[in-house]
């Protein structure tokens, strides 16, 4: 069996004070927890703070984004041994904020995972249709084109997927779980077909997720656990979703 991941992404909120603050509050909550894993992803600002605070729990450090160049002349960005340097063991790669808002296409997300890999940092890779798409029945269409692309020429070691419909991010419009379900398969299927080791590869929920329904998402085979924002920001609202997704 996949054990439980869950992740937090804080996304553009938290200063390092903030973050001092969450992580002294949450870190007695999950102490005894030891089955799921756990990830806080800070903004680059609070990385510093919360390698300091976490070291000597079991709780995973990530940044939200990197670039996919070494190093050099590329002004506001963070290459991957910067993160390493700074506590990271893992990072969010193609969130869908990051292909809206800052055009990252599938090319893209695939050189930065290959960077991020190259540098021994485990990789969240962020996948899901527009609620157009889905409404066109184009949903798997888009992720057979996002699962190529970003994961063209690469195995499936250090990899996570997060499937995240864009329609039920902060919207309050959670996924059924026949729907996360119904998706998680379809990517597990394309995995299977395409590459080694798909059956060893956690893929996590990512919209709307709350401790009402992490319950629920979790009850289905396929779900291996969820990339939390809202919910992640408060420490007993996040706890509470950590202990909510450990299968019984
Ligand atoms: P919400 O949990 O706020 O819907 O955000 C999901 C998300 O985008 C996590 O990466």
């Amino acid at each position: 069996m996949r054990k439980p991941f869950i992740a937090a992404n804080w996304k553009m909120n938290k200063t390092a004070e903030e973050t001092e603050e969450f992580i002294n509050s949450f870190l007695p909550l999950v102490k005894d927890v030891s089955g799921a894993d756990i990830l806080l992803a800070p903004p680059y600002t609070s990385l510093g703070v919360a390698a300091r605070l976490l070291k000597s729990s079991h709780v995973i450090l990530a940044a939200q984004n990197v670039f996919y160049e070494e190093k050099g002349a590329y002004t506001g960005e963070i290459s991957p041994a910067m993160l390493k340097s700074a506590g990271c063991s893992c990072v969010i790669i193609g969130h869908s904020e990051r292909r809206q808002y800052f055009s990252e296409t599938d090319t893209i997300v695939n050189r930065k995972i290959k960077t991020a890999r190259k540098n021994g940092l485990d990789v969240i890779l962020c996948i899901g249709e527009s609620l157009q798409e889905r409404e066109a029945n184009k949903t798997f269409d888009v992720l057979d084109r996002q699962l190529a692309g970003s994961l063209a020429d690469l195995p499936l070691d250090r990899i996570t997927v997060a499937y995240e419909p864009i329609w039920a991010i902060g919207t309050g419009k959670t996924a059924t779980k026949e729907q996360a379900n119904e998706a998680h398969a379809h990517i597990r299927q394309w995995m299977r077909k395409h590459k080694e080791g798909a059956d060893a590869v956690r893929i996590q929920y990512g919209g709307s997720v709350t401790p009402d329904n992490i319950e629920s998402l979790m009850t289905q085979p396929e779900v291996d656990g969820a990339l939390v924002g809202g919910a992640s920001l408060k420490p007993d609202s996040f706890a509470k979703i950590v202990t909510g997704a450990i299968k019984n």
